[in-house]
Order: C-alpha cells, then sequence, then structure tokens
C-alpha cells in the first residue's frame, strides 16, 4: 500500500479540483456506529421501522426515541484523525469540497467548512408542518413540538425514500464534473445516490481513491484502493501539509 499512498500524496497538488465523498466509516473510530457491518446500526435497527417517513408517521416516539439515543450518544464523541485530517486538506487546497453522508456534524467540529451534509443533520429539527427549521443541540423531549405552531418536529436528516435536501444534488454533480481528484472515505457504497458519485467522476476524467476498511462495489473503479482505517491513511495523506 505504501507506493499507493505515495502516488495518490503526489496527487494532493493546491492546483487541483480535489472532492472528497465520506461515510459513516469516517467516524468509526469517534466511536459513532456504523450501518452495517458486525457492528452496524441496521444490524440491530431495521431501517425501514426508523429512517422511512412511513414510519415517523405511525410511531413517531419510537423513531425520536432512536434519534434521540443517537443525538445523545454522538454529543458524547470527539471528531478523530480523519476528520482533522480532511480539515487540513481543504485549508491547504482552494478547490476543495468535502461531501459527507453523515449527520454527526464531526467534520464541522474538526473545521471542515467547505462542506455539504447531504443526508442533512441530527442537530436540526424542522416542523412536521410549517416552515420552522432550527439548529438544536440541547437535550429534546420524547415528542418535540414547533414552537411556532404547535405540531409534531421531525429530526432534519434525510430518510430513506425522500429526495435530497434542494440543490445538494446538482451541487454535487457540478462539483464531480469538474474534479481532478475524487476519493471516497469510509462508504459501502451501497446507498444511493453517493454511491453513483465515483462512477460520475471517473466519466468526467476525475482519479478516484477509495480508502476503506475492506472492498466495496466502487473498489474497481478506483484508480487507488487504499484499504486500512481512514484515521490511519488521511494523516499520512496529509503529512508535510500544514494546517
Ligand atoms: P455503511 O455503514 O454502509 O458503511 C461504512 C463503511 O465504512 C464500510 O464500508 C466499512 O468497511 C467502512 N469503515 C468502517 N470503519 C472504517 C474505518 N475506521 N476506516 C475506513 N473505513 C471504515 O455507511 P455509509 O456508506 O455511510 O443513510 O452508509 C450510507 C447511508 O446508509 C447512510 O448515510 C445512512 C445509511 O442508511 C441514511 O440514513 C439516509
Amino acid at each position: 500500500m505504501q507506493a499507493s499512498l505515495e502516488m495518490v500524496k503526489a496527487l494532493l497538488d493546491p492546483g487541483k479540483k480535489v472532492v472528497v465523498l465520506t461515510g459513516a466509516g469516517v467516524s468509526a473510530e469517534s466511536g459513532v456506529p456504523t450501518f452495517r457491518g458486525k457492528d452496524g446500526l441496521w444490524k440491530t435497527y431495521r431501517a425501514e421501522d426508523l429512517a422511512r417517513p412511513d414510519a415517523f408517521a405511525a410511531r413517531p416516539e419510537l423513531v425520536w426515541e432512536f434519534y434521540n439515543w443517537r443525538r445523545e450518544l454522538v454529543a458524547g464523541c470527539e471528531p478523530n484523525a480523519a476528520h482533522r485530517s480532511l480539515a487540513v486538506m481543504e485549508q491547504q487546497i482552494p478547490n476543495f469540497l468535502l461531501i459527507t453522508q453523515n449527520v454527526d456534524g464531526l467534520h464541522a467540529r474538526a473545521g471542515s467548512r467547505k462542506l455539504v451534509e447531504m443526508h442533512g443533520s441530527l442537530w436540526r429539527v424542522r416542523c412536521t408542518a410549517c416552515a420552522h427549521a432550527r439548529e438544536e443541540r440541547a437535550p429534546l423531549p420524547p415528542l418535540p413540538e414547533c414552537p411556532v405552531c404547535g405540531h409534531l418536529l421531525r429530526p432534519g436528516v434525510v430518510w430513506f425514500g425522500e429526495p435530497l435536501i434542494p440543490g445538494v444534488l446538482k451541487l454535487a454533480v457540478e462539483q464531480l464534473g469538474h474534479a481532478d481528484l475524487f476519493i471516497s472515505v469510509g462508504t459501502s457504497n451501497l446507498v444511493q445516490p453517493a454511491a453513483s458519485f465515483h462512477q460520475l467522476a471517473k466519466d468526467h476524467g476525475a482519479i478516484t481513491v477509495e480508502i476503506n476498511l475492506e472492498a466495496t462495489p466502487n473498489t474497481g473503479l478506483s484508480d487507488f484502493a487504499l484499504h486500512g482505517r481512514a484515521g490511519d491513511i488521511l494523516p499520512e495523506l496529509i503529512a508535510g501539509m500544514t494546517p
């Protein structure tokens, strides 16, 4: 892997456009459970029971219990070396974008600013009836109410079967179309549309890199596959870049 790592390092040129996509694996070393794999959340909970609009309509208290548990869990976690390395990369590469599928807010806490949270945020709540939406880090009651209209609030995340936040997909596609280097980190590449970003970047001529503990359906699309922990590999990639 060392030779590939050195080659990828050489590609991290401040004159290039770099787009990074991250998934749950980037936060695993912070103690945030991933979704799939042996300790993944979807082994214990059924996504259909918890991360779907119809599930929320049928059993809002159960869905809120799940999200309040996740908010509490993530509130006790800190960004790790992978998050911090991506924040350094952003400072050193002017034409940089980080797209994350994660809702934990750890990239922002590590200092990333050129950041798109494509699945929303655990720290955002919005009303199911009116336009009220806000950042909320304080613990919430079991069924939180909108302060404006009194209807039920919902987590500000994207659920299965829902469209992405308006504008997010357009921005991602536009940016991927101009990328010189695309790096995917810690995603199983099983959930669309993020799973297609690799192909899209490659079709537009980007060099593609995958960083993951194991192979994914997109490993074959990768010019370089770096297998190992994101928290080990990313600091090596940015070594020599100063924050
Ligand atoms: P997954 O749980 O599907 O995949 C996590 C990936 O991270 C796996 O491929 C692991 O091998 C890898 N991984 C784990 N620890 C790692 C580490 N320390 N370093 C590098 N890689 C590591 O998570 P996502 O691909 O993010 O969506 O899942 C995508 C979406 O599915 C999520 O955003 C969520 C989920 O259902 C919604 O809730 C809408």
